[in-house]
């Protein structure tokens, strides 16, 4: 696929979801809370997961209009662990997607109650979803288990219980894959299931997902070291600041540039067979494979 024909797709598929998110939480009902939900969720952002929700459900062959409430669904419950993990008892961070972080605009009570509501309103939208309740009951508890034990929760835990502590490889591949690979391979299959794709399409879906999800945080934690704050839109250097095991400090950069372009290359693989067209899919995963931010 040439660069311009992934460019126009990734941003009509942008496009969608930002004009669909700017529908949420707006009449006015919530006061300071919906305000400061908003704050995080349409402060920019790559929307790498609701646009893959989008990209899995046309690779499927379903209607993309009808998964973007799954789309936004993805968005929020990924802007709410954002939120938290930026909170002074886990990171500590004070600025995401270029603006002050949600506890330095409107305090840590607000922001531990924007991420929490927006964990809800989550499943709300969710739920919402104009498709074969089949289709809905499962994103929904794909959505759950990468959210809970399964993802993101367990993942944060052991990344916060990591601090200061030398982590094996397997550790923090552990820690890796359930606080960010899970949120990845529930937006790939949650496209799958709303376009009631097949149970091989469901498999194909995790392992993309879940290889380009492990080169996505490892990518992420080069960043840390490499990248500069005005272009990640987040401080640089935070991970050192937090003690944290990565896999730079166990690697180094070099190996993990290999490591990425190997995991990309197995993301790859895992779709070929299974769906008509791969193109804009392996074009993303090359995109983040470089990417600056
Ligand atoms: C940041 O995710 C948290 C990680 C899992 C590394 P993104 O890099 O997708 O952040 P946004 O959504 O573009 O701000
Ligand atoms: C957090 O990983 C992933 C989440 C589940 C939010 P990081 O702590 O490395 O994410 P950034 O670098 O702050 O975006
Ligand atoms: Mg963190
Ligand atoms: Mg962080
Ligand atoms: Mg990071």
């Amino acid at each position: 696929m040439l660069p311009e024909e992934y460019e126009r797709e990734y941003q009509s598929c942008r496009a969608l979801i930002e004009a669909r998110l700017q529908h949420y939480f707006c009449d006015g009902s919530g006061g300071r809370l919906a305000e400061a939900m908003r704050y995080s969720l349409l402060a920019g952002g790559k929307r790498i997961r609701p646009v893959m929700v989008l990209a899995f459900c046309r690779a499927a062959g379903g209607d993309i209009e009808k998964a973007l409430p799954a789309a936004c669904a993805v968005e929020m419950l990924h802007t709410y662990s954002l939120i938290h993990d930026d909170l002074p008892c886990m990171d500590n961070d004070a600025l995401r997607r270029g603006k002050p972080t949600n506890h330095v605009v409107y305090g840590e009570c607000m922001a531990t109650l924007s991420g929490d509501a927006l964990q809800a309103e989550a499943f709300n939208t969710l739920l919402q979803s104009e498709l074969p309740d089949s289709a809905v009951v499962t994103m929904a508890r794909t959505l759950a288990g990468a959210a809970g034990l399964g993802g993101i929760c367990l993942g944060q835990a052991l990344d916060m219980d990591g601090e200061g502590k030398a982590l094996t490889l397997r550790e923090i591949t552990a820690v890796h894959n359930l606080k960010t690979a899970s949120m990845l391979v529930a937006s790939a299959r949650m496209g799958v299931a709303a376009a009631g794709g097949s149970e091989a399409q469901l498999e194909a879906a995790r392992r993309y997902a879940l290889a380009l999800g492990l080169a996505f945080q490892i990518r992420d934690d080069i960043l840390d070291c490499t990248g500069k704050t005005d272009v990640l839109g987040k401080p640089a250097g935070s991970d050192a600041a937090n003690n944290k095991t990565t896999f730079v400090t166990l690697y180094g950069v070099a190996e993990c540039e290999r490591l990425i372009r190997e995991k990309t290359a197995e993301a790859n693989s895992a779709l070929r067979g299974h769906f008509a067209n791969t193109d804009f899919l392996e074009a993303l995963s090359i995109n983040l494979e470089e990417r600056k931010y």
